[in-house]
Formats: structure tokens, sequence, C-alpha cells
């Protein structure tokens, strides 16, 4: 395995991997990382992530503020910051629009991935975000009561919230989460997910634990 890269080039290429998925079109998205200093780095506002370059990412203090020189910061920085002030083990955070998961952020429907074994091991029961208005305060506010809950958010009527230790990570839930969500819509077609018994369920949520557990003691499980 790659050891972890959460710096300025891995920012530009999540970025444009985002874009190449379709999980984010033109200007839309933002990702950030926390640098080993504690500054942030984040995408500048309205960028193109298909050419997006270092040049384009904005330097920001701890507490948020734009270290001099560099362009406007991502409307939803605050967002970003937020969640590194109250999430130490998190060092990378990524805002995305993938269709399938937006479809249920946007009908308002929780994805409920229980009926995949291993998308429940992973991400356990994924939040849904009451609807805030995208760039403003709201939305920080409003992902706050989830916030130890999970590392990946879907944003009613918007999108998703996902971060990690490390950049690649935060980007794979994505990917999974996108996977398990376009699994759920082909599965409505054929009568909607079957349900798994409440014992595979209750074993299933205890290898998370375990996995959990065994990850802040510092063991890595993938
Ligand atoms: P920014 O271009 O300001 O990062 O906004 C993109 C977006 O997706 C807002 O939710």
């Amino acid at each position: 395995m790659r050891s972890p890269r959460n710096d300025g080039r891995a920012v530009v290429e999540i970025c444009r991997r985002m874009y190449e998925r379709g999980y984010v079109v033109a200007t839309e998205g933002n990702v950030s990382v926390r640098l080993r200093s504690g500054e942030i780095l984040v995408t500048a506002t309205r960028v193109r992530k298909r050419e997006i370059a270092t040049g384009d990412l904005v330097r920001l203090t701890p507490g948020g503020v734009r270290v001099a020189g560099s362009p406007r910061p991502s409307s939803e920085a605050a967002l970003h910051t937020l969640i590194y002030s109250k999430r130490s083990d998190i060092n990378a955070v990524v805002h995305a629009h993938p269709p399938c998961c937006s479809a249920f952020a946007v009908a308002g429907k929780r994805l409920r991935v229980g009926a995949i074994p291993e998308v429940l091991v992973e991400f356990g029961d994924i939040p849904l975000v009451p609807f805030a208005v995208p760039g403003t305060g709201k939305l920080p506010k409003a992902i706050t009561p989830h916030l130890m809950k999970s590392n990946f958010f879907l944003l009613a009527n918007h999108g998703v919230v996902s971060c990690a230790a490390d950049l690649e990570e935060a980007y794979d839930l994505v990917e999974r989460a996108e996977h398990a969500a376009r699994i759920l819509l082909l599965a409505e077609s054929l009568g909607g997910a079957g349900n798994l018994s409440p014992r595979d369920r209750r074993e299933l949520r205890h290898i998370r634990q375990t996995r959990t557990d065994g990850q802040r003691h510092g063991v890595r499980q993938r």
C-alpha cells in the first residue's frame, strides 16, 4: 500500500479523479487536507476541477484565516475547518455531488446500506443532514450534531461530505457509497433490496465495531 499523501498534489489528483468519475462537474465540489503544520489546504472557490492545479489551492490557518497571497477559498471552507476543529483524527475532507448518492439526497431519502454486507461494515449508519443553504454558515451548523457519528454524510438536497485520516481514504468512501447507491437504485427496479436478518445485521455491526476499535488502537485493517 502507498503511504498516505496529504498535500497539494494529492488534492489536485483527487479533484481530477472526481471529475473523471462524474462525481462533480465544472466547478462543483471542494477538497481539503490538513498539513503537518496544522494549516489547511483547500480548493479555491469556483475552480474547474478538470483543470485544477496546485496554484488553485488556498492555505488557511487552523482557525480558517486565509494566508496572504492565496486566491479566495471555497465557499464551503467553514465546513472543512469545522470538521478539522472537532475531529483530531481527520486530515482530509471531500465534498462532491456523485449522481446516485445525490439522487437519494435530493429525494430526502436515507442511503440504507444495511442490505449490502460489506457496505454496512464500512459505513454503519449514514446520517442524512437536514438541508442547509450551500456556502452559508448554516451548513456547518446542520452537520455539527452528526459529526462524531460517521465519516460520511448525505446532505439533503445537495450531495455528500466524506472525511478520513488521509485523502485516499476520504475519496474511497465517496467511491464506495456511490457504488452502493447505484446498486440500491438498480435494486429498486427489481422490487427493492431484500433485508438481512436482525441476527446477520448484529453480526455485521459486531465486525464493524471490532474493526473500528482496532483502528482506534492504530491497527490499520485495510
Ligand atoms: P466552491 O466552488 O465555492 O467550492 O463551491 C462548490 C460547491 O460544490 C458548493 O457546495
